[in-house]
């Protein structure tokens, strides 16, 4: 999608729409968010009830390009506006010390804020049109808490258009990334060093590449994220993932015992109920995961079976996101083949 393309009657109506404190959908690169004014306390707390989430969890300020980082952070590291140099317009959300003025509500009372400038076209003509491209767009993945996130518009539409809490739905077309952005929390450099708190389409060793230090795993102490708690992006079917082996034998005995099956796979498998095979790219993978993960859900499966990816450094993010999708269903398979024949 180009400039040209863009509607601008509903990208000005949107953000006249974020100024007087409504919510508005808005496509990202990643995943379409679902945006209130960063700096109307209200307008956040309207996020969090139309999503179900809990109050204490931190929401991402989206910036205009070329934003003045100093307006909404404090005490910031070189390394920040490195990586913001490095990767801005783009998938990478920045952990900072959050300047006094910023109101609590977006960081969930905690003394941080998550900043990121996302590189889809309708993202950046909302920000630049939004006060004038001086505020902030909080928001988090436009979908109810722990379910999958919405790359699509009417992913959003199916999940928020009966409540009514979100005013408008800008259509952006397919999220070409797929996945939500890479967290580093750099609020606690000289301490801690950084910290990757979600992997995501910028590998840690991209981002060592730019400030000479590998992001490290969170530790106990680490800042909340919703994205990391164990269970999130969930669909209702169950989630197991196998690897490639091991999957085609499990296919063979679930069918043999009638038990129906949805598959998300990315090599040459027998076929079965319900499949969809999905490029064997980490960013091909990526971009196809949450559409995929929504559509076989869709099919009434007894399990959704995903055909584990490699691992390794650029796979990091959709590992992440598939083994949150699978956790608490450790055993479905198991279970399935277990239960005798079906009545
Ligand atoms: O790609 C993305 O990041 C998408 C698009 C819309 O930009 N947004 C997104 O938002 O995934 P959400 O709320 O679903 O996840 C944001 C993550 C959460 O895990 C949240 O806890 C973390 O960012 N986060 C935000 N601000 C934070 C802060 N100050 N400290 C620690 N974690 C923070
Ligand atoms: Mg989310």
């Amino acid at each position: 999608m180009s400039m040209d393309d863009l509607d601008h009657a509903a990208i000005d109506a949107a953000a006249r729409a974020l100024e007087q404190g409504e919510l508005v959908a808005f496509p990202t690169e990643t995943v379409y968010g679902l945006g209130a004014d960063a700096e109307n306390p209200l307008a956040v707390a309207a996020i969090y009830a139309a999503k179900g989430r809990p109050q204490d969890h931190p929401v991402i300020v989206h910036l205009a390009p070329d934003a003045p980082l100093d307006y909404w952070a404090t005490d910031i590291p070189q390394e920040a506006h490195a990586l913001a140099a490095a990767f801005w317009p783009g998938p990478l959300t920045l952990i900072l010390k959050r300047a006094l003025s910023i109101p609590a509500a977006v960081s969930g009372g905690q003394d941080t804020v998550g900043l990121r400038c996302p590189s889809h076209p309708v993202a950046i003509a909302l920000l630049r049109a939004f006060k004038a491209g001086r505020g902030g767009i909080a928001a988090p993945s436009a979908n109810k808490f722990g379910a999958v996130s919405p790359t699509l518009a009417q992913h959003v539409r199916d999940e928020f258009s009966a409540d009514g809490s979100v005013a408008m739905v800008l259509d952006g077309g397919a999220s070409q990334v797929g996945i939500e952005s890479t967290i580093v929390d750099l609020s606690r450099l000289a301490t801690h060093g950084p910290v990757l708190l979600r992997p995501g389409h910028v590998s840690a060793e991209a981002i060592a590449a730019v400030i000479d230090q590998l992001p490290r795993a969170p530790d106990a102490a680490a800042p909340r994220a919703s994205g990391t708690l164990e269970s999130h992006y969930a669909p209702h079917t169950p989630v197991a993932m196998q690897d490639s082996d091991t999957l085609r034998r499990t296919l063979a005995q679930l069918d043999g015992a009638g038990r129906k099956v949805a598959l998300i796979h990315y090599s040459e498998m027998p076929s079965t109920h319900a499949a969809l095979r999905l490029p064997a790219t980490p960013a091909g993978f990526a971009h196809a995961l949450y559409a995929a993960l929504r559509a076989m859900d869709g099919h009434g499966a007894d399990v959704i079976l995903v055909e584990a990816p490699p691992q390794g450094g650029d796979w990091n993010g959709v590992n992440d996101r598939l083994r949150r999708a699978a956790h608490g269903s450790t055993g479905i398979v198991h279970g399935l083949l277990n239960q005798g024949p079906v009545a």
